[in-house]
């Protein structure tokens, strides 16, 4: 896929290269668009402009996750740091890694950083960060890796006692049982006495959690849109993205979030690279992402059962940060 040229810059790893991602975008898209139930992943929303929308959603006053999760790391980073007695940050979805400098900071006065890790399938958001990261934080060496955290937790660096960072509440895009295996690749790829520090939505009024998947600016509906963009763009897909409405919906039984595109009107999409004609009936939709929002009992529950022992818990009852120990 097309992104920014990082490889040959120093600090830079490429565990996931732009044929990897193809050939997985290719799979993932005969899978997910010849189903009954159409659905796409949504790792790929995440080319340059993806990235840059999801940012801008994080600033929409819908979207509280953000500001929740930054506002408890000010609050906590300082205990979470000395609990976890870690050297290294090795942060896993990074996007722009915003929220990071709080973490680097807190491990920093604890006298023990050496050094940050940022792991992302987004290879322009990582260009950004380190960007921004070299200014912020000079002589801290840094990495940055273009990798898959559904394939690669194994192969990522340990260049010292890891703190593992998953923010922003990306742990909810996992299907439930993606979820365990993530959990317990996670929990193996983990040296003992390492941390994982996780960033977790909080089940709340589904008004509130339908407004923050469906901002009144349209934010969200042009990120949810983009990944058509973006099958176009690598497929040479013909989707008339005018055509496809923006949907969020709370399902109470699952408790998550689900992103939807619905066509409105019947048409036939072809995916000249696939060789693949997709058929529409008119109101029919692609899932395109789901957002778990969690209770304290059953992400603890399934920490566990990962073999991670839970060791703090900060919330302000809308959002929670989880702290669990390999
Ligand atoms: N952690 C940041 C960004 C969250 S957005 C925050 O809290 O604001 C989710 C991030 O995960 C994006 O940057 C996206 O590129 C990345 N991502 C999504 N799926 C991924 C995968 N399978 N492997 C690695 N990164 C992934
Ligand atoms: C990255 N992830 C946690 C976001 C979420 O809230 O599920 C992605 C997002 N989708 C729509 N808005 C934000």
């Amino acid at each position: 896929m097309t992104a920014p040229e990082l490889t040959g810059s120093p600090g830079l790893s490429v565990l996931l290269d732009p044929a990897d991602l193809r050939a997985q975008l290719s799979d993932d898209v005969r899978k997910g668009l010849t189903a009954p139930e159409k659905w796409l992943p949504p790792k790929y929303f995440y080319d340059d402009l993806g990235s840059e929308l999801f940012e801008e959603i994080t600033r929409v006053t819908e979207y509280y996750p953000t500001r929740a999760e930054r506002t408890l790391l000010h609050l906590h980073a300082t205990e979470i740091a000395a609990l976890s007695g870690a050297s290294v940050l090795l942060e896993l979805g990074s996007g722009s890694s915003a929220k990071t400098r709080i973490l680097l900071d807190a491990l920093s006065g604890a006298g023990r950083l050496s050094g940050y890790v940022a792991v992302d399938v987004s290879q322009g958001a990582l260009a950004g960060a380190v960007a921004m990261l070299a200014a912020e934080h000079p002589g801290l060496p840094v990495e940055a890796v273009v990798a898959d955290f559904e394939r690669d937790l194994c192969a990522l660096p340990v260049p010292g006692s890891r703190l593992v960072a998953f923010l922003g509440g990306t742990i909810g895009n996992f299907a439930p049982r993606q979820r365990e295996g993530f959990l317990s690749s996670l929990s193996a790829a983990l040296w003992p006495g390492e941390s994982l520090l996780v960033g977790l939505d909080l089940v709340k009024d589904p008004l509130r959690l339908v407004a923050a998947y469906d901002d009144a600016a349209g934010v969200t509906a042009r990120f949810n849109k983009n990944v058509l963009r973006v099958l176009n763009r690598e497929l040479g897909a013909d989707f008339d993205i005018a055509a496809f409405t923006h949907v969020a919906r709370w399902d109470p039984y699952q408790e998550w979030i689900e992103m939807r595109l619905q066509a409105d009107r019947a048409m036939t999409v072809d995916i000249a690279d696939l060789g693949l004609e997709i058929s529409f009936r008119r109101g029919e939709e692609i899932r395109t992402e789901i957002s778990a929002k969690f209770r304290r009992a059953g992400i603890e529950r399934e920490l566990a059962a990962a073999g991670l022992s839970p060791q703090g818990w900060w919330s302000d009852g809308d959002y929670a940060l989880v702290l669990a120990k390999a």
